[in-house]
């Protein structure tokens, strides 16, 4: 009987103190929950304090309830706060934000060259610093990402160095090419050629590629060969330096006329042809008139350049160059998805 008794008060003493336990634990965990909701909420608050400080610093610089609304979408809070805290004119950056290849890392860039260059337009300021032209020719250069193919970029900000070679380069075929000596292409580039030639040939229109790829030793001897010819400055309006030209990718060649009639390309027969169809095979006019300030060459009627179907419809039906595309599409990866 007593044995019993002692039993039960154990039995009694272990549920007690299982119950404590469980009194324990169950207060810790929900401690740490109450804990950590505060936190977040706590975060949340910020948050929503940070958000309706920004509305209401930009408010005090006269941004419009709508210009907030945009710039909170459009604009990262490093770039809010530089226009918070330089008192950015609530007109200037609103008429930049809003140009359509406005490129947010570059809000600064735009600013600081708008102080220099106040007489352009915000499209004009955008298009500049897009191609990089608010530092200049040659200087500041950055390495191209020569992994992107059909839209690699070798121009007087874009470099590659020796080592790269046009991708899946293939011969072309001597009856499209004017010179005893053989030529490459990359092969996507001279599938498009093949079709575009076989076009223009029954509309009645003859060319011949007159140069093609060039590696980087070539292009080394061919602009020496200007510079010692020209000199320096005007070499650099025609010519590449090396690792700097688009015929070292495989994706760009020059055409003549086929008989051959005049140095003057853009007064031929074959170019009001190529000219106005180029595009359809994607190809562009690399080097357009009224567009030497950005490409930093003189205008190239003769020069072609693949860059696929879709970016030459794009860049021929919006009148941009390279240059433009090639930031806003390829590097920044269309942002505003335009087109
Ligand atoms: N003529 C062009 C610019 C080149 O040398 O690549
Ligand atoms: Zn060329």
């Amino acid at each position: 009987m007593k044995k019993r008794k002692k039993l039960k008060k154990k039995y009694v003493r272990y549920l007690a103190l299982i119950f404590i336990i469980g009194l324990i634990i169950g207060g810790f965990v929900i401690y740490r929950n109450y804990s950590n909701n505060d936190m977040s909420q706590d975060e949340k608050n910020k948050q929503v304090n940070k958000d309706d400080d920004i509305t209401l610093r930009l408010k005090r610089l006269s941004y419009s309830t709508d210009d907030i609304r945009f710039v909170k979408n459009e604009v990262n809070n490093e770039n809010i706060d530089y226009l918070i805290k330089k008192e950015i004119d609530s007109n200037l950056a609103m008429e930049i934000i809003r140009e359509n290849y406005y490129i947010d890392d570059y809000l600064e860039k735009y600013l600081n060259y708008y102080e220099d260059n106040k007489e352009l337009s915000k499209k004009e300021i955008v298009t500049r610093v897009n191609s990089h032209l608010d530092t200049e020719f040659y200087t500041n250069t950055e390495k191209t990402d020569d992994t992107l193919g059909k839209f690699v970029i070798l121009n007087k900000h874009y470099y590659s160095d020796g080592n790269y070679e046009g991708k899946d380069l293939v011969d072309v075929d001597s009856k499209y090419h004017i010179w005893g000596y053989e030529f490459k292409l990359s092969k996507e580039c001279y599938e498009a050629f093949l079709k575009m030639y076989e076009d223009a040939m029954n509309a009645g229109y003859a060319f011949k590629i007159n140069s093609a790829y060039r590696s980087y030793d070539t292009q080394v001897k061919i602009y020496q060969g200007w510079v010692n010819q020209d000199g320096q400055a005007l070499a650099d309006t025609y010519s590449a330096r090396a690792g700097y030209s688009e015929h070292q990718t495989g994706y760009a060649f020059d055409v003549r006329d086929y008989p051959f009639t005049t140095d003057d390309y853009s007064k031929t027969k074959s170019f009001t042809w190529v000219s106005e169809n180029a595009y359809k095979y994607g190809f562009i006019i690399r080097f357009p008139l009224n567009k030497e300030y950005i490409t930093g060459y003189q205008y190239e009627p003769w020069h072609y350049r693949y860059v696929g179907l879709e970016a030459a419809k794009y860049i021929h039906d919006n009148d941009i160059t390279f240059e433009e595309y090639y930031e806003y599409f390829i590097r920044f990866n269309n942002p505003r998805n335009l087109g």
